[in-house]
């Protein structure tokens, strides 16, 4: 999606970024150059969105959400880049040169969007009128009330291959269109024909965050297969980048989204007031839908049925929003299938209940392998202990690793000291080799408890966060690029992928002579990335820059001979090679460091010195 630069760089310049912002955004100027406002992105009582007029960028310091004008743009209205870049365009006069938005697409999706609306409204008054009988007994008996039906825009696919079809055709759309939305499929006898996809169903109109009707998905009355019959993915429905309901629960109070199996569940959680209930379009959860739950909660609650395949998608669904740093917890429900039963059953306060007593993951995660073995017969048990020990050395937060520690080692009656001496163990194997010098050590560690954001899980973390530093010295003074050159560091030394990409753009741009301000490095990345990026700008490093610089240099090479070390078959005797060859270029560098810094030579090549 390479706009042409000088376009880009325009559109920045003209939309200035506090104008945008102040459309959607209460701003009030605070000391210094940066304005605050309550943060669109999630609900806070006291200011912590900030703009920066200067950088062009804005920040959330509560959330993390950042980036520049057309991130957020993005953001706001949920646009793809192109389409942000679009609308930004329009505001500030200007023509996309390259007309990749293309109208004709534009008008397509416009058109798709009627459709589905015309054909929801049609379900509904299907299920209003006598043809919709059967439907509405079924949500009789599902105990559905009528305001749930009028909420969430219920309806019904009338028991007939045609009607949807002769509906909508008159009133105006095509069969070709009435295809592209998935609300008809071609026949498979009679290539001129077509029919209704939707039949004798339930149906749930879905709707994205912005509020337009993307697709359906279609209950069958009572039992039998398929279950639920979903729209295809269509130009304007993506089932893995979208959840049923989240425009309810994204205004939610609860802070939390609760995330469920069924469609059914969603309403009787609805019904019953838990207003935060989501589900996924059918398939097992995406990365994509984590990324979007993201963006309006920290918390995540998993209320998947209580059968067997809804504990392995608990277990996959742990998996995914954990990586995405959010705080997963895990309902566990007894003497009912699924949230609809219980609340059924049981009523609404006691679901309220069990979702404040809803377990951390980790429990979780032990209950589930403490299923899988049997305790009483010693092979079992030697198994379960190393689970165990896997997930508890998983653990970071040290408190939470002993409470968690202490309970296991009652459970099989094994000492509290083995079980931590076996982690102590784990913990010592993935340890790095070689001690770095003692102010390098501190500033990497603060960088990284001040900026290792909840949302970034590097493979390295060590490493990342030296990878970060030499992007933000970077991004304050390019003619570091020198020092690095000197040095020999080369882009493959990054081990994150993000920051080599961000490097190269940066590297691009300052060859080219076209500005590298963050802001216009900004333009360059999606919003996700943008966000990463601005995680970690703000920090300022102690060291003097050239200092900081060559720290973070050793860092890197420093964890690439850990990491070889580590999983390289290495015997004893490599080890101590390796050790005293990182002793070696530590003094080296220490040394050339030193000396270069204070020599002509480096100042006269950089022009950065001192
Ligand atoms: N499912 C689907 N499409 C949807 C929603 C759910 O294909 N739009 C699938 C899920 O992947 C899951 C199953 O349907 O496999 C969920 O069924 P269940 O929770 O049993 O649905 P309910 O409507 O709650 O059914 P029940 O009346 O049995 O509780
Ligand atoms: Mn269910």
């Amino acid at each position: 999606m390479a706009f042409p630069e000088a376009f880009l760089d325009e559109l920045v310049s003209r939309n200035d970024i506090a104008d945008v912002v102040g459309t959607y955004v209460h701003l009030t100027k605070k000391s210094g150059s940066n304005m605050f406002g309550l943060c669109p992105f999630h609900s806070e009582k006291t200011p912590s969105f900030s703009v920066s007029q200067d950088k062009q960028i804005y920040h959330c310091f509560g959330c993390g959400k950042g980036g520049g004008v057309v991130n957020f743009i993005m953001e706001i209205e949920n646009l793809s880049y192109p389409d942000a870049v679009q609308i930004l365009a329009k505001r500030s006069g200007m023509t996309v040169p390259d007309d990749r938005v293309s109208k004709e697409t534009q008008s397509r999706r416009a058109r798709l969007f009627e459709l589905n609306s015309d054909a929801a409204r049609f379900f509904y008054t299907v299920l209003l009128s006598p043809q919709g009988a059967e439907a509405k007994k079924y949500i009789v008996r599902r105990g559905i009330t009528k305001a749930m039906v009028t909420r969430f825009g219920l309806g019904a696919a009338p028991d007939s291959w045609n009607a949807l079809y002769d509906a909508m055709t008159e009133k105006g759309y095509t069969k070709q269109e009435l295809l592209d939305a998935g609300l008809v499929k071609q026949s498979r006898k009679d290539a001129q024909s077509v029919y209704d996809a939707f039949r004798n169903r339930l149906m749930f109109p879905v709707i994205d965050v912005r509020g337009s009707i993307i697709g359906f998905s279609g209950r069958i009355l009572g039992d039998g297969e398929p279950k639920y019959l979903n729209s295809p993915d269509t130009v304007v429905f993506d089932k893995s980048r979208n959840l049923f309901a989240l425009n309810l629960a994204k205004k939610s109070k609860a802070g939390i989204l609760l995330l469920t199996e069924g469609n059914i569940d969603v309403v009787a959680l609805h019904q019953a007031g838990f207003d935060c209930a989501v589900a996924s379009l059918g398939t097992s959860l995406t990365e994509e839908q984590v990324r979007l739950m993201s963006r309006y909660t920290q918390n995540v609650t998993i209320a998947y049925d209580t059968d067997e395949a809804g504990m392995k998608a608990s277990q996959r669904a742990i998996g995914i929003l954990e990586k995405a740093g959010l705080g997963v917890r895990v309902l566990r429900m007894q003497g009912a299938k699924d949230p609809d039963e219980f609340i059924r059953k049981f009523g609404s306060d006691a679901f309220s209940l069990l979702l404040e007593r809803s377990e951390h993951h980790v429990d979780y995660r032990l209950q589930a392998i403490k299923t899988k073995y049997d305790i009483n017969n010693n092979d079992e048990k030697v198994k379960y202990i190393k689970e165990a020990i896997s997930i508890l050395s998983s653990i970071s937060n040290l408190v939470e690793r002993e409470v968690y520690c202490r309970k296991v080692s009652e459970l099989v009656g094994i000492s509290y000291d083995a079980i931590t001496n076996e982690i102590a163990k784990i913990k010592k194997q993935k340890k790095q080799l070689g001690n770095s010098a003692q102010e390098t050590r501190e500033m990497i560690n603060h960088a990284t408890k001040k900026y290792k954001t909840k949302k970034l899980h590097y493979e390295n973390s060590n490493s990342a966060i030296a990878e970060q530093g030499i992007i933000r010295l970077l991004l304050n003074d390019v003619e570091l690029f020198k020092l690095l050159e000197y040095y020999s560091f080369s882009r493959d030394e990054f081990t994150v992928p993000f920051l080599a990409k961000t490097y190269d753009i940066i590297l691009k741009r300052k060859n080219m002579n076209i500005g590298t301000s963050p802001a216009s490095i900004l333009t360059e990345l999606d919003s996700e990335e943008a966000t990463q990026l601005l995680s970690f700008m703000n920090y300022n490093e102690n060291l003097k820059r050239e200092e900081a610089l060559v720290a973070y240099i050793n860092r890197i090479r420093k964890e690439k001979l850990v990491f070889i070390k580590n999983n390289v078959n290495t015997t004893e005797s490599d080890i101590i090679d390796n050790a005293l060859k990182l002793a070696l270029e530590k003094q080296n560098t220490i040394s050339k460091y030193d000396k270069d810094l204070n020599s002509k030579k480096y100042r006269d090549q950089s022009g950065c010195g001192g």
